[in-house]
């Protein structure tokens, strides 16, 4: 399978700047992936996400087979050219959605049987089928391997047997992806907050071979900010420095700043569009909501600094309004500002990264944040 070039530019302690080439497109890392669940970013065009400065999206396994299903998408032709996007693509292997959304699941060695959350119908996951759907079905540029996401929290019994699980199914999922010269796949780490387990995940993983990446999972589900950055502290130095390093599912601003400086290199997460949904609007401390009064009457645009129409050119006056008058307009530019403002932040960490800056960053960061938290 192929391994895509992976160059950095720039590091400063562990945090990292550089380029993963695919053959659908660069990606700048530190990259934030918006989430196109169903073949869509919610409310977003998708000439809108490039334009924010996305390099990559991602896709969702469990969602695309439940509807309109994988094999019609690819009979049409493949994920990219259904949903209009031509960059890289990068899909979830579904088991950790199986496990958030789905009924009645029933684990097995096998795989997981589960009956959809949309009409009831019983499906399965494997390895080896979510391999052809992620690859042959969508043709996704980065697949993932199939795991189950540790729930948190775990005894060290619980967690081991499910990192052990994860294992397997990593090895079944290199040996039925096979060899494609244009796409690659990502081994996903587990071993909840167990530095052993995380340290152990990540060498047999490395120890598989042919990984193109390496995922750091099971966080951002419930555990909390500290316990993150600690389990992060412990795992990124198993990992091999010349691969990129994917946080998933995370996260707010802050998760993000304080993950790329213990050395991660590319994140997703859905709170963009699902805040902008609901009348959130994300900056550098936090997220407000665009319909309190006082923003009735103000005439400012969300974020002058962002060089896009959503954030630049409507005021907070008119977007409080759309947002109350549930007026479908103000969901769509509320998504697209926060996608514009996380693409912003991962610019400005690049820069920070090339530029030697990154510490002052985090610290300047980190004190604005808590600040406003109180
Ligand atoms: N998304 C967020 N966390 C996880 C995880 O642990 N595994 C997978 N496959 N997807 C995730």
């Amino acid at each position: 399978m192929a391994i895509f070039p992976f160059d950095i530019h720039a590091t400063e302690d562990r945090a990292r700047s550089g380029t993963l080439k695919t053959p659908r497109g660069d990606i700048a890392t530190p990259a934030f992936m918006p989430v196109g669940t169903a073949a869509t970013v919610k409310g977003v065009y998708m000439d809108q996400v490039r334009q924010t400065g996305a390099d990559i999206i991602l896709g969702n396994t469990y969602h695309l087979m439940l509807r309109p299903g994988s094999e019609r998408i690819a009979n049409l032709g493949g994920l990219h050219k259904f949903g209009g996007w031509s960059g890289p693509i990068l899909t979830d292997s579904g088991g950790f959605q199986v496990w958030s959304l789905s009924k009645l699941r029933k684990m097995s060695e096998e795989g997981v049987e589960f009956r959809s959350h949309i009409d009831g119908s019983k499906h399965m996951l494997s390895p080896e089928r979510s391999m052809e759907i992620q690859a042959e079905h969508l043709g996704a540029d980065i697949c993932m391997q199939f795991d189950e996401c540790t729930p948190f929290p775990a005894t060290p019994d619980q967690a081991r047997a499910s990192m052990e699980l994860s294992l397997r199914w990593g090895e079944r999922s290199l040996a039925a992806f096979g060899n494609r010269p244009d796409q690659t796949l990502f081994a996903i780490v587990q071993g909840s907050t167990y530095e052993d387990l995380r340290a152990e995940s990540a060498k047999l993983s490395i120890a598989l071979g042919g990984f193109g990446g390496y995922a750091i999972g099971g966080l951002a589900v419930g555990e909390g900010h500290e316990t993150m950055c600690q389990v992060l502290d412990v795992t990124t130095p198993h990992l091999p420095t010349d691969r990129p390093r994917y946080l998933m599912g995370v996260g707010k601003p802050i998760d993000i700043v304080e993950a790329v400086y213990r050395g991660v290199d590319m994140f997703d997460c859905v709170i963009p569009t699902r805040s902008g949904r609901h009348g959130q609007v994300w900056t550098d401390v936090g997220a407000y909501n665009i319909k309190r009064a006082e923003f009735a009457e103000n005439d400012s645009p969300l974020d002058a600094s962002i060089d896009c129409p959503a954030s630049r050119d409507y005021s907070k006056a008119y977007l409080h309004h759309l947002i109350r008058s549930k007026e479908m307009l103000g969901q769509m530019i509320l998504s697209w500002h926060n996608i514009a403002y996380f693409e912003d932040l991962m610019a400005r960490i690049r820069a920070a990264i090339e530029a030697g800056t990154y510490s002052d960053f985090v610290a300047g960061f980190r004190t604005a944040w808590d600040q406003n938290q109180a």
